[in-house]
């Protein structure tokens, strides 16, 4: 008879144990018993980067990484870029349900009301240099909203968090928009109502002294779908931190500038500006073999390529893939597409690759898009970093709301020296340096 249970025989005692299996899962916590006498700590679970650990239990993000399946809340990714706005996604990452007519019309109308940024913003960001990058401007922009909105410490009320968390969401874009016109030393443009989140951004970022600027709708609905891409992907390392932040019960404001600041790293979010100067340093189509035989003799990562989950391709580079040829139908194809191809054509066939499973991620294309679109790559960050407070908070309030989160706080296993007695001064001359 199938029995949910794991039977874990000590060989240093002989004593054999009978763990629970729940949703195919053992919890570490059930190893603790396992231990050589009462004064033991018992066994623990060693997982240095989290390789096989889950550290919640979730119903926002479905991934199959063998297969490449992507679904919020139970639908997949492609139904979701193809039929709904970001703002209705949104909604339903955070809610857990698609928003009925009423409830959308309800929810972007809050969202457009609080896109406003405080006036003292602006000093904020007139206080960086004239160099800064985009994306630690809005890293420190954000964890200085906290000070503007003092109810943000209040997260177990839920009218104040959820009032915080549609701050956020709103004035993300609008953050952004600054910290993109501060570093070309262009006037602020405030917030269009009459316009959506995806226009109303582009018009923040893009207009100059024409009366009114229109944001061509192709493009916009590319940000758009670019945006539902970059929602959420579970327990990656950004909403690690955001939960881990959370989880010592900080405000959402400096919770997502911790969050925001794991993105902006060359092996998560920091990605997509790095495929960028790797197309540039590249060059040619010709060049591609070459390069790529560096990267095998270990000469560096493909960047854009490989991820933790997702041993197939990944859903969202197919989306943005086909995103990027409507996007140069209106702009013009970028050059750099034919390099990119070419690696991904020769990397596809390499055995190297092929037997490490790497496949383009999302990183990969979506920053010849956003190039293609008048962006700088310094922003490209600050683009993903937009669309993924949304599932920050929602992971966020998950963890709020789950009765058997605790602050986060792993156990260490020990290496260093066993204890020994501190020697006079002048005996130290030669005690051998440690780190
Ligand atoms: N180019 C060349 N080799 C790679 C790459 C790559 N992009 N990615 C992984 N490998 C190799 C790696 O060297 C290792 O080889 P070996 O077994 O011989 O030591 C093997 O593949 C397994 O890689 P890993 O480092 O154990 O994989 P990981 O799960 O720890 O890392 C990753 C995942 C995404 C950090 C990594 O694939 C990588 O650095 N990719 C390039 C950066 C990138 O595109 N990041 C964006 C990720 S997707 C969006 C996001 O998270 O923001």
């Amino acid at each position: 008879m199938e029995k949910n249970t794991l039977t874990i025989t000590d060989n240093r005692t002989g004593k054999s144990y009978e763990i629970p299996i729940t949703d195919g899962n053992i919890r570490t916590m059930d190893l603790r018993q396992i231990k050589l006498n009462a004064d033991d700590f018992g066994v623990m679970g060693y997982d240095p980067a989290f390789l096989n650990t889950a550290s919640c239990r979730s119903k926002i993000t479905y991934i199959d990484g063998d297969k490449g399946i992507l679904q919020y809340r139970g639908y997949p990714i492609e139904e979701l870029a193809e039929r709904c706005s970001f703002l209705e996604v949104a909604y339903l990452i955070l809610n857990g349900e698609l928003p009925t007519p009423k409830e959308l019309d309800a929810w972007v109308d809050l969202v457009t009301h609080h896109r406003m940024l405080h006036e003292t913003t602006k000093s904020f960001l007139e206080g960086f240099r004239y160099d800064a990058h985009p994306m630690t401007m809005l890293i420190s922009t954000v964890a200085a909203l906290s000070t503007v909105y003092h109810d943000a410490r209040h997260i177990h009320d839920t009218e104040t968090r959820r009032l915080n968390m549609v701050r956020l969401i709103a004035k993300m874009p609008s953050m952004a928009a600054y910290a993109y016109r501060h570093s070309l030393g262009f006037p602020y443009i405030y917030p269009d109502d009459l316009l959506t989140y995806t226009e109303n951004f582009m018009t923040m970022l893009f207009k100059m002294v024409e009366p009114k600027y229109v944001a061509h709708p192709v493009l916009a609905r590319a940000l758009d779908i670019l945006f539902i891409l970059h929602a959420d992907h579970e327990q990656n390392c950004s909403t690690n931190v955001m939960r881990s932040v959370g989880s010592s019960l900080a405000d959402p404001f400096v919770c997502t500038a911790a969050a925001a600041s794991a993105l902006s790293g060359p092996l998560h979010g920091g990605a997509n500006e790095e495929v960028l100067k790797m197309l540039d340093e590249i060059g040619t189509k010709a060049s591609v073999p070459a390069f790529i035989e560096g990267i095998k003799a270990g000469k560096g990562k493909l960047m854009g390529f490989g991820h933790r989950v997702y041993k197939n391709y990944d859903p969202r580079a197919r989306i943005i893939k086909r995103t990027a040829e409507e996007v140069f139908s209106v702009t013009g194809r970028n050059p750099k597409l034919d390099i990119a191809l070419e690696l991904e054509r020769i990397a596809l066939e390499d055995e190297y690759f092929v037997k490490r499973k790497l496949y383009p991620n999302v990183d990969f294309y979506s920053g010849l898009i956003y190039q293609a679109m008048g962006f700088k790559p310094e922003m490209f960050t600050v683009l993903f970093a937009i669309p993924r407070t949304v599932g920050w908070l929602a992971q966020w309030e998950e963890l709020l709301l789950d009765s058997e989160q605790k602050i986060a706080r792993p156990r260490q296993v020990f290496v260093g020296h066993a204890l020994r007695h501190l020697p006079e001064v002048k005996e130290r001359e030669h005690a051998p340096v440690g780190r």
